[in-house]
């Protein structure tokens, strides 16, 4: 399983990731990046058929704002 959200306080709005994996990831009116699937909450499972491109996007990030995990995120994260 797979969930991921974007830490927009680090995100530099570079436009690599929503290239890469545009089914999961857009930008907001600042250019900064969230998941598309629950408004950046990291609580809905990434389905099965994006999970490669959001691993590349991880993999691609130049700041490491994307977060990935095997749990869903508790933390409310701030979305745009
Ligand atoms: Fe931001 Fe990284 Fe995407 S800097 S726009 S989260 S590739």
């Amino acid at each position: 399983r797979m969930y991921t959200l974007v830490d927009q306080d680090t995100c530099i709005a570079c436009g690599a990731c929503a290239d890469t994996a545009p089914d999961v990831f857009a930008y907001d009116e600042e250019g900064l990046s969230f998941v598309i699937l629950d408004h950046n909450q990291g609580i809905t499972e990434v389905p099965e058929e994006f999970q490669d491109d959001v691993e590349d996007a991880y993999d691609g990030c130049p700041t490491e704002s994307i977060q990935l995990s095997e749990e869903p995120f508790k933390k409310l994260a701030k979305s745009g």
